[in-house]
């Protein structure tokens, strides 16, 4: 599985790069809904597996999900808590290929449907589109951050989702693997909280 990989290269993009981040959102979110396009236009390319397999996409969501169980006092936290908005705008734009890369084979009954990935990504459609700025100021603080509690759900049916639909036995691990040190860390957080 390529999704540790990509990971940290996430990481180590937003600890070096934050400002320009911010600074060319726009035009990253831009570059993500074409490249989004071309990946289901040019799926069958093996370069393009990672997006069309949904690693990219879970490799944003995964450092979003992780910035939110690490210390927040480490400088390393600070800079991936600034581009976290970004981060899960950009890693849904790009996620999108990777449901309408299978929807024809769904759609068609050659694959069972992948209900929890489909739970998933329901579940993250209103957490995406209030992601923009632009809705978010339209919204309360508190109906904002009571909506976005609905990224936890949404992250355990991407945990079974990659259980049940992992292509190969060692993704399957790699998946678990990830999931454990977010689990941990996010509860030992809560626990310190109160
Ligand atoms: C937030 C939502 C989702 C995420 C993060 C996600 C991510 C992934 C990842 C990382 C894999 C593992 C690929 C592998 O091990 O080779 C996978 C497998 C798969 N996903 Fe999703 N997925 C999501 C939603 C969906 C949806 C909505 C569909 C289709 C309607 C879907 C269809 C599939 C299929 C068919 C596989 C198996 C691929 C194979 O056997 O080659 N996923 N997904």
């Amino acid at each position: 599985m390529l999704s540790p990989v990509i990971i940290l290269l996430l990481i180590l993009l937003a600890y070096v790069y934050t400002a320009q981040i911010l600074k060319q959102k726009k035009i990253w979110y831009t570059v993500a809904w074409i490249v989004m396009v071309l990946v289901v236009v040019f799926k069958d390319l093996v370069f393009l597996t990672p997006l069309v397999k949904g690693y990219v996409g879970f490799a944003f969501f995964y450092v979003v999900m992780i910035t939110g169980a690490l210390d927040p006092k480490w400088t390393l936290t600070k800079r991936l808590r600034s581009v976290r908005t970004s981060y899960s705008i950009l890693g849904f734009t790009l996620l999108i290929a990777h449901p309408l890369s299978y929807s024809i084979k769904v759609l068609s009954g050659t694959i069972a449907i992948p209900w929890f990935g489909l739970g998933a990504f329901l579940v993250m459609i209103p957490l995406f589109i209030t992601s923009y700025i632009s809705i978010r100021k339209k919204m309360k603080a508190k109906t904002w951050s009571s909506l976005q509690k609905w990224a936890y759900l949404s992250y355990g049916l991407i945990l079974i989702h990659l259980i049940v639909n992992a292509s190969t036995v060692p993704n399957r691990i790699v998946a678990i693997g990830l999931f454990i040190p977010y689990i941990v860390l996010k509860l030992l957080k809560e626990l310190k909280k109160k």
